[in-house]
């Protein structure tokens, strides 16, 4: 007989398991521990984009400031990308995982170097705990490099995906220049520093989980990137931190989460916050989250905007590659303490 151990995805793996496999299984202290989580509709701000191009400009562009700087997360509605694109990219992330596991596995790698791969847990490679998560990765820009390494199975994958990629790169050109005014800085500044842009995608899947007090879908960590626009389906999960208490955040149709990544922390020389967060499973339902993940590319030089450090405000980062931080984040796996400590200037 097969055993469930001997199955490369937790999508399959699921099928066999009444109990959460031990490898799963986190230590007590480390649990989610669901009764001291709040549940609140209000913790994040809602933002509406519709006025950022008319002569409400400055008002949204306060309230992105305000909320980069106390939240490091807010929601956003009127941001330009259709419905009709939202639900057909959430549809064909759960087509993806539903194909028979012969079909999904001609994409697996557990090589965080490959550009195009399906995968599980975070990294197999180095990680001693497992999560209850598979994932299927994808680099975005420009889409001429990687659309040809995309699943071509749901047969609408490539040409659908490459959309709604380009409509959320877009948007989030149009938040960079919205965060880069709310700095203060020129409006195209931050772009500015990214070099060539990066755009990566996850397509998240969640499956039911027997025992979800023991384990993650993803447990607490920052996003090493720029900046992140994260699509969720209606099934609650996302959980962030805020005055030291996780705040789970339940999903509004048809509403982006966006969260400040480490990179915008250091160029606003922490003025802005890369906040923890993380990713819960339940018993009943499997969730789907995407997020788009947006980065300088490798060579880019990253480190605070000239124009934040003042003398009574000094630098308190080091200038490096994005490259360089890139490699560290995927060889010391998620951790509690945040990547960007090791790249800060260090107290004299
Ligand atoms: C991530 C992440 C949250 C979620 O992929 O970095 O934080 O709800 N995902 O899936
Ligand atoms: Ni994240």
């Amino acid at each position: 007989m097969v055993t469930s151990t001997t199955k490369l995805l937790l999508t399959d793996m699921v099928l066999g398991v009444d109990h959460v496999p031990s490898n799963y299984v986190r230590p007590p202290s480390e649990r989610p521990n669901f009764k001291d989580v709040q549940a609140s509709d209000v913790s994040i701000p809602l933002i509406d984009l519709q006025d950022l191009q008319g002569p409400g400009r400055p008002d949204v562009v306060k309230q992105i400031g305000q909320a980069c700087q106390h939240d490091g997360f807010f929601q956003i509605k009127n941001h330009g990308v259709s419905e009709t694109m939202i639900s057909n990219m959430l549809r064909l992330a759960r087509d993806f995982f539903q194909l028979p596991e012969s079909e999904r596995l001609k994409n697996y790698s557990d090589n965080p170097s490959k550009t195009t791969r399906l995968s599980t847990s975070f990294n197999v490679k180095t990680e001693k705990v497992a999560n209850w998560r598979d994932f299927l990765r994808l680099h975005c820009y420009p889409l001429e490099d990687y659309v040809h390494e995309w699943p071509s199975n749901p047969p609408t994958f490539r040409e659908d995906v490459a959309e709604y990629c380009t409509s959320t790169r877009e948007l989030v050109l149009r938040l960079l220049e919205a965060i880069s005014e709310s700095l203060g800085l020129e409006k195209n500044y931050v772009k500015g520093v990214l070099s060539k842009q990066g755009q990566h995608m996850a397509m998240n899947y969640y499956p039911p989980c027997p025992q979800p007090e023991l384990t993650y879908g993803l447990p607490g960590h920052t996003d090493p990137n720029l900046i992140t626009v994260l699509l969720q389906d209606d099934v609650p999960g996302l959980q962030v931190l805020r005055n030291e208490k996780w705040v789970a955040v339940n999903p509004i149709p048809n509403t982006f989460i966006i969260n400040i990544g480490d990179q915008m922390q250091v160029i606003s020389n922490d003025r802005y916050k890369s906040v923890l967060h993380r990713a819960v499973v339940n018993c009943n339902k499997d969730r789907i989250s995407i997020p788009t993940f947006y980065c300088p590319s490798p060579d880019a030089v990253i480190g605070p905007a000239p124009e934040l450090v003042k003398d009574d405000r000094p630098a308190v980062y080091k200038n490096f590659t994005y490259g360089d931080y890139y490699t560290q984040f995927w060889n010391r796996g998620l951790a509690t303490e945040c990547c960007l400590d090791t790249f800060k200037i260090s107290p004299t």
